[in-house]
């Protein structure tokens, strides 16, 4: 484990320091004579050693992990043959408990343990949140959003703020939450993707990292209900272009990451085998997939027979059939030129092969999708037909349409799911273990 940053009153260095300390009792190893506690303060972790006489205290009596304490000592090195995080401990010369946690029936590691699952685990979120693994990974993510804001900044992207709650939908009315808004029908948002559209011709490029919701019944890997997303809109590009861009800022912010000592550490643990992506991704046509799959016997079921068949030009590609296709091929790779009628009403059509769209979605090895993005239709009379197939009533979207009237351009954007990013990035199984609480169909507690 990583250790502890010198959060210390008075001190600027671990080593050879009379030093205050206040942390949680990560870890208690009580034998004959001194007591060993690994403190954690959050920033990381620090060996404590109390002597026999420090540990024949009232307040050791009831000591248990997860108390809250004070300990003042030295710090030094540790002895040559002993190990403890970072290098060094702390000889105690005074300690104390400021919050005492349960023992017994109601002790921490009764509470949640090694074993604990499914239900067990998510109930104590705000408890299994103090382990080494889960705090890694918020830290990670902490530091992958801290990434993306300084990578979007070096490419003049400016960040906003769009609302949460709206009165349009962006990716389909089949996945809405909907209420009540002084007695009008609102929704949350799916996406801030139309706002950030409205922004380019007053702020350029932009993006935003905002919460998007989806009434998913989805109980997979890799759905949440409530989602942080990453969205951002450029102006005046191709689709090419859009491509190379997301490709370069996922690139960006992965080596950013890895350039900070203590979240490379965490990732190496967390991720032994991670490798940063290569550029540039692979690219894959729609139509070029649908062979793949045919031609690797991955099929799909059918729904009204039930039967594995296999795929035709037009299908959606399934969460299960697009993850082998990406496991197997083992890197990066850009699907794109969705059908129309499997995309949203905004997307732009390819010039000259117009059943298909300027559409990307980009895939990672065990995630599946992480990205995705689009050209945006520029031309008016072309989205008002979009809103028409869809069967979406323009009346509520009348300031997404006058953006199409008031110097349209050519732009696109695209979102990427941070919870599956971090997922891929730290080979978690699942997004709900990227969230700080994770929300899906029938869990909104803690
Ligand atoms: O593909 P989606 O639905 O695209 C959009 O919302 C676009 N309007 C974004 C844009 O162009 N600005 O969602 C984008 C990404 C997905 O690729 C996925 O990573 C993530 O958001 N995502 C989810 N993540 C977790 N749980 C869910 N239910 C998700 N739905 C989408
Ligand atoms: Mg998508």
């Amino acid at each position: 484990p990583p250790a502890m940053k010198t959060k210390i009153r008075g001190c600027t260095s671990l080593r050879m320091k009379r030093v205050r300390i206040s942390g949680w009792v990560h870890r208690l190893r009580r034998q004959k004579g001194p007591t060993f506690i690994v403190l954690r303060d959050g920033t990381g972790f620090l060996q404590c050693v109390l002597s026999d006489r420090l540990s024949q205290t009232y307040d050791a009596l009831t000591l248990a992990t997860e108390a809250a304490i004070q300990i003042t000592g030295l710090v030094q090195e540790v002895p040559e043959g002993k190990s403890a995080p970072g290098g060094h401990e702390l000889i105690a010369d005074w300690w104390g408990v400021l919050g005492a946690a349960p023992s017994g029936d109601d002790a921490f590691s009764n509470r949640l343990n090694a074993e604990s699952e499914g239900n067990v685990l998510a109930d104590n979120r705000h408890l299994a949140l103090r382990g080494e693994v889960a705090a890694s990974v918020l830290h990670v993510r902490a530091g992958v959003l801290s990434a993306f804001r300084k990578v979007f900044e070096a490419h003049n992207l400016t960040e906003v703020t769009p609302p949460c709650m709206v009165q349009t939908q962006v990716e389909g009315g089949a996945t809405l939450f909907k209420f009540d808004y002084y007695g009008q029908p609102a929704f949350l948002t799916q996406s801030s993707q139309l706002y950030l559209e409205t922004c380019l011709p007053s702020l350029g490029d932009v993006y935003s990292i905002q919460e998007s919701f989806r009434a998913e019944n989805s109980h997979t890997r890799r759905h949440l209900s409530e989602y942080t997303h990453l969205e951002a809109e450029l102006a005046f590009i191709t689709f090419d272009e859009l491509m190379t861009h997301i490709e370069e800022v996922i690139c960006e912010a992965v080596s950013m990451v890895l350039a900070v000592p203590r979240l490379a550490a965490m990732l190496k643990q967390l991720h032994p085998e991670f490798q940063p992506p290569k550029r540039p991704f692979l690219r894959m046509s729609y139509k070029n997939a649908i062979k793949y799959l045919n031609e690797h016997g991955i099929q799909r079921k059918d729904d009204e027979t039930g039967r594995f068949v296999d795929h035709t030009v037009g299908d959606d590609i399934a969460e299960a059939a697009e993850r082998q296709m990406t496991d197997e091929l083992g890197v990066p790779i850009f699907l794109y030129g969705f059908p129309k009628e499997i995309k949203a009403f905004y997307m732009k059509k390819i010039p000259g092969d117009e059943a298909f769209t300027e559409s990307c979605d980009l895939l990672m090895p065990n995630v599946g999708e992480i990205v995705g993005g689009s050209m945006r239709i520029a031309d008016m009379d072309e989205l008002l037909a979009g809103y028409k197939r869809e069967g979406i009533d323009p009346a509520p979207y009348y300031w997404f349409t006058d953006q199409r009237k008031y110097g349209t351009c050519e732009h696109g954007g695209y979102g990427l799911g941070v919870e599956r990013f971090l997922a891929w990035l730290t080979n978690r199984y699942t997004v709900r273990e990227c969230s700080l609480y994770p929300r899906w169909p029938g869990r909104a507690t803690p």
